[in-house]
């Protein structure tokens, strides 16, 4: 895995380019037309990824279970995301998780620098996915942590101020483990499996979590370049606490890209290419991108529930058949997304990939 140690070429901070007040965007952050968000036409604004309250999924009755459980199973077969209310975690959590993340960004750029990643693992702060030279970037800077499995969580490695931010960020991801697993569960029954299928085909108390969280400062061209590229979220499931006063997070629907408004503390969740290949495509992951703009910054916290990365990960064999044959060879998480990690966010190419040679 470790087939780079440094970055090709110098790493600009985001957040560098957009205070140093420039008026044109380097050509590195310009996208093709054919990629731009002024080919966004909103043209069915009144469809938008379904909402789903999980009061019911707390209840006694089993009934009103499945009755959420069904609602989740159409989302994540006609969509592959939605947002979840009443989900359970503390909403001053998420928002004061989100705030202390809003401060570090904000420190001297010295500061920041102090956890600067490298490919090799991705940890630290970054402004940059994909290590081949010349690729195209995009607006936005992030911080990504290992949270799971245990063995890998490095609190040194997370950054020591705000002062508050260490002890947010494992409190957050304790709560937000708690509703993936609970997710989890409810999506292997849905696809008729046992009910800790999901949860053990990704490692058990071992599987992967770990945290990106997104800072996408002002940008003079929103309409030139993207916050993030077209992709799918390599991993299991993603959830995403988004910034509650700006939008960003556009998801592909057929031919547009719908916008998502963010709903007060809502989670807005997606099924990542790893759910897709164990539910053999019966469920799938979904295309989306962030566009950007120049009045406010934005900031997301993006939560991937992972296999650990040395599980190998195939279709479930429950759902493979004469009829319905595995879609998708079987594969280590780990060897997986080090095709996203070397070329960065490209659609939904690996996925679809490992489809046509299975
Ligand atoms: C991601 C992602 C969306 C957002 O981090 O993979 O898609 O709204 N983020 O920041
Ligand atoms: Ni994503």
């Amino acid at each position: 895995m470790n087939f780079l140690q440094k970055w090709p070429e110098p790493v600009v901070p985001v957040q560098h380019l957009s205070d140093s007040g420039i008026r044109v965007i380097p050509g590195r952050y310009v996208k093709k037309p054919s990629e731009r968000p002024s080919s966004v036409d909103s043209a069915e604004p009144d469809i938008n990824i379904p909402v789903i309250d999980l009061q019911e999924l707390y209840s006694d009755d089993h009934l009103l279970r499945r009755r959420t459980a069904s609602l989740i199973d159409s989302a994540c077969r006609e969509w592959g995301f939605f947002q979840v209310v009443n989900h359970g975690v503390s909403h001053e959590l998420m928002a004061r998780t989100r705030e202390a993340w809003r401060e570090f960004f904000h420190l001297p750029m010295a500061e920041k620098k102090k956890y600067a990643n490298s490919p090799s693992t991705y940890e630290g702060y970054g402004s940059r996915l994909g290590v081949e030279k010349g690729i195209s970037l995009d607006w936005n800077d992030y911080f990504f942590l290992h949270y799971l499995p245990v063995a890998i969580r490095d609190r040194n490695k997370w950054p020591a101020l705000p002062v508050s931010c260490r002890e947010l960020i494992e409190k957050y991801s304790e709560e937000v483990v708690n509703l993936g697993e609970k997710l989890m569960k409810i999506l292997s029954v849905n696809l008729g499996l046992r009910e800790n299928y999901l949860s053990e085909a990704f490692g058990g108390d071992d599987n992967g979590a770990c945290l990106r969280v997104n800072y996408y400062p002002k940008c003079p061209q929103p309409d030139l370049t993207l916050g993030i590229s077209s992709h799918s979220d390599p991993g299991g499931m993603t959830l995403l606490n988004p910034d509650e006063n700006v939008s960003g997070l556009q998801v592909r629907h057929g031919a547009i890209w719908l916008t998502v408004n963010p709903l007060p503390n809502a989670f807005i969740i997606n099924i990542g290419d790893q759910l897709e290949v164990v539910s053999n495509g019966k469920y799938k992951s979904v295309e989306h991108r962030v566009i950007v703009n120049s009045e406010k910054e934005r900031v997301s916290l993006a939560f991937f529930y992972n296999p650990r990365g040395e599980m190998p990960i195939k279709p479930a064999e429950e759902l493979v058949s004469e009829e319905h044959p595995a879609l998708y060879p079987c594969m280590t998480f780990d060897e997986y997304r080090l095709y996203f990690r070397t070329r960065g966010p490209s659609g939904k190419i690996q996925v679809e990939s490992l489809k046509s040679h299975p």
